[in-house]
């Protein structure tokens, strides 16, 4: 006797019912990119379909993404003017602060992340304050604080802290503890690699080192055991959501961290992985709508909960037609 697989295979209906994981628009966050002026919505070439946007280019995405019942977003800013230490992003009129101020003045039931690092704010480009040529990761620590209360301060539904500084978490959840925000949650980047994934995202961002790498603080793609450590160590600092990121070519270790904690998690579906779809679709080398959706099912089926992709708009259109 052998077991008939195929009996729950035939009727598509059947197949629906038996079907282990599903995808849904409220399992998505979607990042922007904000720059200052008015009028401003320039693509990036690396990453077709994503933009750098102006504060009002911003407030109008946000209601394409709300009527497709998008409201979930995380921040990125491209600031004015960059120094060493990264001071847009520590006071209250950066572009950062003034961005979450606007969105939640003309849409108050957007749920704003922001995603809290450096990089973009230094003009060398690296995750925090420079010792020589590595990055000082105590003192980053106290600017990351100063950072989390101005996006505290401006309205932030969440804090992301993307830069891999040891003790971060404790540090922040201590700072917006302190300064009474203490129902405001931590998503940690807890495990995130050094990848040649996030190219794209540097064009993007504008925010690629301006020497050397980012070695000495994001992960070994190599290393499995300490990927599992990170995470739970930022578990047992209070961070409310862990995350990796890559996601593609990481979801033995998303599945992993997902044995080993309560907490939700998410992927960061990256702009590489992003491009790479992107470009086989435009070259139709891929039936492109079928393959993005078959990505983000092996994201949930690896145990993701949420989803950070530049595709949620292309999935939420899927969805509804659907
Ligand atoms: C900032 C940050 C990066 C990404 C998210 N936050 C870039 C980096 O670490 O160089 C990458 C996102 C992507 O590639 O889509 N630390
Ligand atoms: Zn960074």
């Amino acid at each position: 006797m052998f077991q008939r697989f195929r009996r729950t295979r035939f009727n598509k209906h059947l197949r629906a019912l038996v079907r282990e994981t599903s995808v849904g628009v409220n399992d998505f966050i979607y990042p922007l990119f904000v720059r200052s002026g008015t009028g401003i919505k320039t693509e990036v070439a690396s990453m077709p379909g994503v933009y750098q946007m102006s504060i009002d280019e911003i407030l109008k995405e946000c209601v394409e993404l709300k009527k497709l019942g998008l409201y979930s977003i995380i921040l990125f800013g491209i600031p004015e003017v960059k120094d060493s230490i990264g001071s847009d992003a520590l006071c209250d009129h950066g572009i950062i602060a003034s961005t979450i101020r606007a969105i939640k003045e003309t849409h108050p039931e957007m749920f704003v992340v922001t995603d809290l690092c450096f990089c973009e704010y230094t003009d060398h480009g690296h995750c925090g304050i420079l010792n020589g040529e590595s990055v000082n990761n105590d003192a980053t620590l106290e600017i990351s604080a100063q950072q989390a209360i101005v996006h505290a301060k401006a309205g932030a539904d969440m804090i992301a802290p993307s830069g891999m500084m040891d003790g971060i978490i404790e540090v922040l959840r201590n700072a917006l503890d302190g300064a009474g925000f203490e129902n405001l949650p931590i998503m940690s980047y807890s495990t995130k690699f050094a990848s040649g994934y996030y190219g794209p995202f540097r064009d993007l961002a504008e925010s690629t080192p301006s020497f050397g790498d980012r070695a000495s603080y994001q992960m070994d793609p190599a290393n499995r055991r300490e990927a599992i450590a990170e995470s739970i160590e930022d578990e047992a600092q209070g961070a409310d959501i862990l995350m990796v990121k890559p996601a593609l070519a990481y979801l033995d270790i998303v599945r992993e961290i997902k044995d080993a904690t309560s907490l939700p998690m998410a992927v960061y579906n990256v702009s590489g992985e992003y491009a790479m779809l992107k470009l086989a679709g435009k070259h139709e080398l891929i039936d492109y709508n079928r393959v993005v959706m078959e990505t983000m099912v092996a994201f949930k089926r690896a145990g993701a909960d949420i989803i950070i992709s530049y595709h949620a708009k292309e999935v939420a259109l899927m969805l509804q037609n659907a």
